[in-house]
C-alpha cells in the first residue's frame, strides 16, 4: 500500500495514515486503502485497533481539497459516499479503535477520529470542521457526529464557525478524552489498547455493540439489545474461566490468561 501502514503489536494492529506531504489528507487512494486495511485486519488475533497519522504534525489535515476542487454534485455526493463507508466501517468495526490524534485534524481527520471509539491526542493538535469557508458542509459524518459527540450547541457553533480549537479545548468539551505531551501520545494509545486487549474479547466487543447499537434506538429496545449480549457471553469460555477464577480467588490466573474464544 502507498498511503496506509499496519504494524501488529501483540493484540494491538496500529493503522498508520501515511501521506505526510498533504498532511496526511484523505484522498480516494487514501479511502480506499484504509478500506482494504480494515477488510484485512485478522480479527482472530486483534483485539483492538489504533489510528494515526505519520509525522508529528498532522493527524489527518482533511479530505483532499484538491480532489474536491473539480467534483460535480454527483461526484460530491459519490465522494462524500465512499467516505462515509469507510468510516462506518470503522464505528462499527468490531473491536475498539482508538484514534491517537497528533497534529491536525480538520474536516475529514476531526471526521476520521469522531468515527473512532476513543480519542487521546497530542498538545498540538487543532480540532475543526471548516468545511463552510471551502463553501461546502462537513461531507464525512461530521454534520452528525460531532453534535451527538459534544452536543448540539457546540457542534453548531463549530460547525457554522469553521473556527478550529486547541487540544485544550477539544477536552474541555469533550472532544477527546486526555491530551498528551507529543512524545508520549503513541506510548499512551498502545498502554490503553494493551488495557482493553487484555480482558476477555468477546465482552469487549458485545459492549461496543451493546454501545453503538443501543444508541440508535430507544432505552426500552436498547436495553434489550443489552441483555442478548450479555446473555450471550454466558456461551463463552472467557466467562466460565473469569468467574471461575474470581470464585477460586485464583490471583494468579487473571482475565488475561483466559485463552481467546473466536465465535
Ligand atoms: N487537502 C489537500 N492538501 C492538503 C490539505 C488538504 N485538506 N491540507 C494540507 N494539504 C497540503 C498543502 O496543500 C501543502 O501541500 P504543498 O506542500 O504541496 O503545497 C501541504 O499539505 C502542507 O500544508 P500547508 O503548507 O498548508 O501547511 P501549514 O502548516 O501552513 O498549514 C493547515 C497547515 C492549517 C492544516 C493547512 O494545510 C490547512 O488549512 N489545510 C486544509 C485544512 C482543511 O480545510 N481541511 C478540511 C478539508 S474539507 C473536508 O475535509 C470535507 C469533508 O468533510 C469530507
Amino acid at each position: 500500500m502507498e498511503f496506509i501502514t499496519f504494524e501488529q503489536q501483540d493484540f494491538v494492529g496500529i493503522i498508520t495514515i501515511n501521506r505526510p506531504k498533504a498532511l496526511n489528507a484523505l484522498n480516494s487512494s487514501v479511502l480506499e486503502e484504509l478500506d482494504q486495511t480494515l477488510d484485512q485486519v485478522d480479527l482472530s488475533n486483534t483485539r483492538c485497533l489504533i489510528l494515526t497519522g505519520a509525522g508529528d504534525k498532522s493527524f489527518v489535515a482533511g479530505a483532499d481539497i484538491g480532489e474536491m476542487s473539480t467534483l460535480t454534485k454527483a461526484e460530491g455526493e459519490a465522494f462524500g459516499k465512499k467516505g462515509n463507508d469507510v468510516f462506518r466501517k470503522l464505528e462499527t468495526f468490531p473491536i475498539p479503535v482508538i484514534a491517537a490524534i497528533n497534529g491536525f485534524a480538520l474536516g475529514g481527520g476531526c471526521e476520521i477520529a469522531m468515527s473512532c471509539d476513543i480519542r487521546i491526542c497530542s498538545d498540538n493538535a487543532v480540532f475543526g470542521q471548516p468545511e463552510v469557508g471551502l463553501g461546502i458542509t462537513p461531507g464525512f459524518g461530521g454534520t452528525q457526529r460531532l453534535a451527538r459527540t459534544v452536543g448540539v450547541g457546540m457542534a453548531k457553533q463549530m460547525i457554522y464557525t469553521g473556527r478550529n480549537i486547541k487540544s485544550d479545548e477539544a477536552f474541555r468539551i469533550g472532544l477527546v478524552n486526555a491530551v498528551y505531551p507529543q512524545e508520549e501520545l503513541m506510548d499512551a494509545a498502545k498502554k490503553l489498547a494493551s488495557t482493553i486487549s487484555m480482558n476477555a474479547p468477546i465482552a469487549v466487543r458485545n459492549c461496543k455493540k451493546a454501545i453503538n447499537d443501543g444508541l440508535q434506538v430507544d432505552m426500552d429496545a436498547a436495553i434489550v439489545i443489552e441483555e442478548k449480549l450479555f446473555g450471550d457471553c454466558f456461551e463463552t469460555e472467557d466467562q466460565k474461566a473469569g468467574m471461575g477464577n474470581f470464585l477460586e480467588k485464583d490471583k494468579e490466573k487473571k482475565l488475561k490468561v483466559v485463552p481467546f474464544q473466536n465465535k
